[in-house]
């Protein structure tokens, strides 16, 4: 079926930034999908794309088993732009000379300008760019002119005008490439001829219109955790199908302090029919006596769907389950099976005998996306910057056996943490911070007296997306007032220590 909206397709080769050339398209406003090499022209073609990017990888064109697309993709019936090692490949595949590289060139390099009507127009003569690689490109194909070059790379980029292939040594995905967005604005709207049409506006449109369509008289009910993914999930099937969405929201008594009352009142607000559940002591009793982390989550996850099953056959005939799946998961599941196109079922532990359809409405967005569409909805920036938080919530956070009075110690560490840095005003450019209680005691004096009690671990971490983070260097005058109110405030704490570990080594929670 041809797309009602302009589509390019990223090709990937493995390439460590495959992600981020997708991410950079749709910021510029065009709707890309990322396939693996083996997609072929014939699959392709019938979603009517208007150009192709090749991402990089780490194979050299000459190495047993390297990825190779079909060459169909280079027959010049779609514009090509080829990154780094997608560059290499058409140079390959059509005929040029690929070196095989004696020493990388890696990091900052000066690209000079040869030919401005390729992809540089409007750029100056010399510019900085981002090369990471080992083999390049010694002489482009017939049919090709050279565009650019650098000290080590004699075709840093090189293009074909009668068959509207293009290929550049250096990633412009990189932030790393300052002009890098501004070239690839330049293939997709000035060689594609993109219009620009990828907004939360259009999305929003035409998901309700499809969900609508898919769910015709059916019912639908979802999970609300309260972040950003289900809520909006939950914000767009309840503008396309209005009161036939029902969403359950299960606290498993391990919230932060305030947050069951927050969201009972967000999705009031918002109209959204919630069924809230109330199993605190149930979770409780079952994490009575457990120790072991990864056993403190298998049990939250199993009683979590019990609890989701019993309160779904409550509502007796559904159809449809939501899901806030988003493209990162999409897009893993599909390389890894090598499927083209496919939507992948992230059902997150719901079992199959529920006999619901998924459905999925924000798979093809990326986190940033969903932001947007959240704002476009309507919905209250506090939602929308809502930091990420555990599905096992404060259970990862009482280290040991979880007590309902720990989960009160952490649960007051928590929200005196969060005050002081929202007062602050650093609670944006954080990515996460909370408190952990850790089940060792140490000796303190207070008043006169001695006292002999559990320590409070402070975490605070900047991160892009929760795979790397950095421990936040937070004011001194914030800690001494986080440590001052944690101890005076939080009967059965007297000692505050500040984590200071990056991820990796350590990773974000303690459990
Ligand atoms: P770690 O601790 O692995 O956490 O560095 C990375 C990010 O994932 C969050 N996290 C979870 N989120 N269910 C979730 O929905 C979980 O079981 C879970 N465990 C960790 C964590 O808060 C951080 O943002």
């Amino acid at each position: 079926m041809p797309e009602k909206r302009d589509l390019v397709f990223v090709v990937d080769f493995g390439g460590q930034y495959t992600q981020l050339i997708a991410r950079r398209i749709r910021e510029l406003k065009v709707y890309c999908e990322i396939v693996p090499y083996t997609a072929t022209w014939a699959e392709l073609r019938e979603r009517t794309p208007r150009g192709l990017v090749f991402s990089g990888g780490p194979a050299s064109v000459y190495a047993p088993g390297a990825p190779r697309c079909d060459p169909a993709l280079l027959a010049g019936e779609v514009p090509v732009l080829g990154i780094c090692y997608g560059m290499q490949l058409m140079a390959h595949l059509l005929g040029g000379k690929v070196k095989r590289g004696e020493k990388r060139e890696y990091g900052p390099a000066r690209l000079t300008v040869i030919r401005e009507d390729a992809l540089f127009r409007g750029l100056p003569r010399e510019i900085p760019v981002w090369m990471s690689h080992g083999d390049l490109v010694e002489a482009p194909p017939p049919g090709f002119l050279v565009a650019a070059a650098t000290s080590q790379s004699p075709v840093a980029a090189m293009f074909d005008p009668a068959r509207k292939l293009y290929g550049v040594q250096f990633h412009p995905e990189v932030h790393h490439t300052p002009q890098g967005k501004e070239i690839l604005a330049h293939f997709l709207y000035e060689i594609c001829g993109c219009r620009g049409d990828w907004t939360p506006a259009s999305f929003v449109a035409e998901q309700v219109e499809e969900i609508r369509r898919t769910v015709g008289s059916a019912r639908v009910v979802g999970a609300l955790s309260g972040g950003v993914d289900s809520t909006v999930a939950a914000t767009l099937v309840h503008r396309a199908v209005g009161d036939r969405l029902t969403c359950i929201f299960v606290d498993h008594g391990l919230l932060r302090k305030g947050e069951k009352e927050d969201l009972a009142k967000t999705f009031h607000g918002l109209g959204i029919r919630t069924v809230l559940v109330d199993a605190g002591a149930r979770f409780l009793e079952k994490l009575q006596g457990v120790t072991d982390p990864e056993e403190k989550r298998r049990i939250i996850g199993r009683e979590f769907i019990r609890v989701f099953e019993e309160e779904a056959a409550r509502l007796g005939e559904v159809g449809f389950l939501l899901q806030g799946t988003l493209y990162p998961d999409v897009i893993e599941s599909g390389t890894q099976t090598a499927a083209v196109i496919k939507t992948h079922h992230n059902v997150g532990g719901i079992p199959a005998d529920l006999k619901l359809q998924l459905l999925e409405p924000l798979r093809w967005l990326f986190k940033d996306e969903v932001r947007r569409v959240g704002l476009e909805l309507g919905l209250p920036e506090a939602i929308i910057w809502r930091q990420p938080f555990p599905g096992p919530g404060l259970a990862v956070r009482v280290l040991g056996e979880v007590t309902r009075e720990k989960l009160e110690v952490v649960r007051e560490a928590d929200w005196i943490v969060t005050e002081e840095i929202r007062r602050a005003g650093l609670d944006r450019e954080i990515w996460q911070f909370f408190a952990v209680l850790l089940p060792v005691r140490s000796v303190g004096v207070m008043g006169d007296e001695r006292t002999y009690a559990h320590p409070v671990v402070v975490r605070a971490v900047t991160s892009e997306d929760a795979m790397t983070a950095d421990w936040a260097r937070l004011p001194f005058e914030v800690l001494a007032r986080i440590s001052s109110r944690i101890v005076n405030e939080v009967p059965g704490v007297n000692r505050v220590l500040y984590d200071i570990t990056s991820k990796p080594p350590a990773t974000i929670e303690w459990e």
